[in-house]
C-alpha cells in the first residue's frame, strides 16, 4: 500500500512547521504558564529570550506559540473577549523603522482610534481590504507623518491596549535587528510590563545573547532564556515514526535506531530522514522499513549534509578561523563540553596571522559563536558543540588534507 498522503509531510528547510513537533514539552508548558498568568492579568517577570544554532527549531516553536494564543481559528471567538492573549509577529528585518515596530505593536482599532485618529479607520481597512497591503502600509505611513503621534502617545496606547487585551510580541530572527530599535523595543517592553500583561519574545541565533548586551539596555541580562537545543533520543524517533505511522509506514527498531542516531537528534536532519524514508516508501510500494531501505537513502542524506556542511566550512575559511576551528573540534573529541577561557586559550594559539591584539580573542570567540560552530545553552557557563556535527566534517576534511599534502603520501 503507498501512503495516504500524496504529499510529502516532512519539511526539512527553515520555519516551516515539521508533521510532527517533538521533544518541546517543557518549552511549550513553560510558554502555556506565562501566557495562563496574562490571561488572568498578570505581567511576566521579564521578556523572553529564546536562542539556538541554526535549524534547532526556533521558528517553529514561535509558530506553535502564535497558534497556541489565537491564530487558531477555532480559538478566535475568544480574541475579542476581555483578558483573552493575542499574539502579534514579525521578523526583525520587518521592523525597520519606529512607525513599522509601532503599527506592529498597536493593533489596528489601537492605531486607529487612539493614534491615528477615529476618521483613518476606513482609510486603513480600504488600503488593507483592496488586498494591496502595500498602499495600506503607505496610508499609515503618511498618515503617521501628519500627525506624529509621540512616544508617550503610543505607550499609553499600547498600554491601555495590553490591559484589555494582554499582548505577546513575537521577533524572529532578532540578533538582525538595527541595534537602535532594539533598545527601544527593550525599553517599551519594559514600561508597558509593569503597567500591563505584556510579553516580548525575542527568538534568535546563539550571538543574540551578546547582541542584546551590546545594545545598552542593562536589564536585558534578566531576561528570561530559554535554550532551543538538540531533541533527546525519544523525540527523535517519535518526530520520524508518527508522521510516518499516519500513511501506514513503520520502520524496523534496528533500522530506526541507526536513523535516530545518525540525524543527531537535530532536528534538520530528522526532517531530512523522514523526507527520505517517506519517499522510499512511497516509490516501492512498501509499508514497512528495513535496514535495506535505509542504506538505501543514506548516500542522498549524507550528501545533502555534505553540502550544508561545505558552507559552514567555507564561511569559517573565509574569516580565516579553520585553524582555530579544527583545534576546538580536537579538544571536543574527548569532551561534549568546555569552559571559555579553555576556549579562548585555543583561539589565542590559533589566530589568523594578521590579528594581536587580546580583544580579539574575544572577537573570535563571538565570530565562532554566531556562526554556530560554539555555542553556550542556558542554565551553565559552559560551551558545547553548535551545528551537529560540524566539528567533526571540519575535522575529516583537516585530515584529508593533510594526508594529501604530507610528504608520505604517494
Ligand atoms: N520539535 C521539532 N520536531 C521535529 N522537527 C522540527 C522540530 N523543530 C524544528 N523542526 C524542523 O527542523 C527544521 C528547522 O526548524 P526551524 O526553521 O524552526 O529552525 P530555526 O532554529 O528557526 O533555524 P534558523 O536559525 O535557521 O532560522 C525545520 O525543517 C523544522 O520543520
Ligand atoms: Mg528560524
Amino acid at each position: 500500500m503507498t501512503p495516504t498522503r500524496t504529499r510529502n509531510p516532512f519539511t526539512p528547510g527553515s520555519g516551516k512547521s515539521p508533521p510532527y513537533l517533538a521533544g518541546r514539552e517543557n518549552e511549550q508548558n513553560r510558554l502555556r504558564e506565562i501566557l495562563a498568568d496574562m490571561a488572568d492579568g498578570d505581567s511576566p517577570a521579564a521578556d523572553m529570550v529564546m536562542y539556538g544554532p541554526r535549524g534547532m527549531g526556533k521558528t517553529v516553536l514561535l509558530r506553535w506559540l502564535k497558534v497556541e494564543i489565537g491564530g487558531n481559528k477555532k480559538l478566535i471567538h475568544f480574541y475579542k473577549k476581555r483578558n483573552s492573549v493575542r499574539a502579534c509577529s514579525t521578523t526583525a528585518n520587518k521592523l525597520a523603522t519606529p512607525a513599522k515596530m509601532w503599527t506592529f505593536l498597536l493593533s489596528e482599532e489601537t492605531l486607529a482610534e487612539k493614534v491615528l485618529g477615529g476618521e483613518t479607520t476606513a482609510g486603513v481597512k480600504a488600503g488593507a481590504s483592496a488586498a494591496d497591503t502595500v498602499s495600506a502600509e503607505a496610508f499609515i505611513a503618511k498618515t503617521w507623518k501628519e500627525k506624529e503621534p509621540t512616544d508617550g502617545v503610543l505607550l499609553n496606547a499600547l498600554i491601555s491596549q495590553c490591559k484589555k487585551n494582554p499582548l505577546v510580541a513575537l521577533v524572529d530572527e532578532a540578533h538582525t535587528m538595527e541595534p537602535g530599535l532594539c533598545r527601544s523595543l527593550l525599553n517599551l517592553s519594559q514600561e508597558v510590563r509593569e503597567e500591563a500583561p505584556f510579553l516580548l519574545v525575542l527568538a534568535g541565533t546563539p550571538g543574540l545573547s551578546h547582541f542584546l548586551t551590546t545594545v545598552g539596555a542593562s536589564f536585558v541580562g534578566r531576561s528570561e532564556k530559554m535554550g532551543i537545543a538538540r531533541l533527546d533520543a525519544q523525540a527523535t524517533a517519535d518526530a520520524i515514526v508518527k508522521p510516518l505511522q499516519e500513511d501506514g509506514i513503520t520502520v524496523d527498531a534496528d533500522a530506526l535506531e541507526h536513523v535516530v542516531e545518525d540525524s543527531q537528534h537535530y532536528p534538520y536532519f530528522i526532517q531530512l530522514w523522514g523526507e527520505a524514508l517517506w519517499d522510499v516508501a512511497k516509490q516501492k510500494d512498501l509499508q514497512k522499513l528495513t535496514a535495506q531501505e535505509i542504506t538505501e537513502v543514506e548516500t542522498k542524506i549524507e550528501n545533502r549534509r555534505l553540502n550544508f556542511y561545505g558552507e559552514r566550512r567555507a564561511t569559517l575559511d573565509d574569516l580565516e578561523l579553520l585553524p582555530a576551528a579544527v583545534a576546538i573540534a580536537t579538544i571536543f573529541q574527548d569532551t561534549e563540553i568546555t569552559t571559555r577561557d579553555r576556549l579562548k586559550e585555543i583561539i589565542a594559539d590559533n589566530l589568523p596571522v594578521d590579528s594581536h591584539a587580546t580583544q580579539s580573542v574575544n572577537e573570535h570567540l563571538r565570530t565562532l559563536i554566531r556562526h554556530e560552530f560554539i555555542w553556550n545553552p542556558p542554565d551553565t557557563d559552559l560551551y558545547e558543540a553548535g551545528i551537529p556535527s560540524l566539528m567533526k566534517y571540519v575535522l575529516d576534511r583537516q585530515r584529508e588534507h593533510v594526508q594529501e599534502t604530507s610528504p608520505a603520501a604517494e
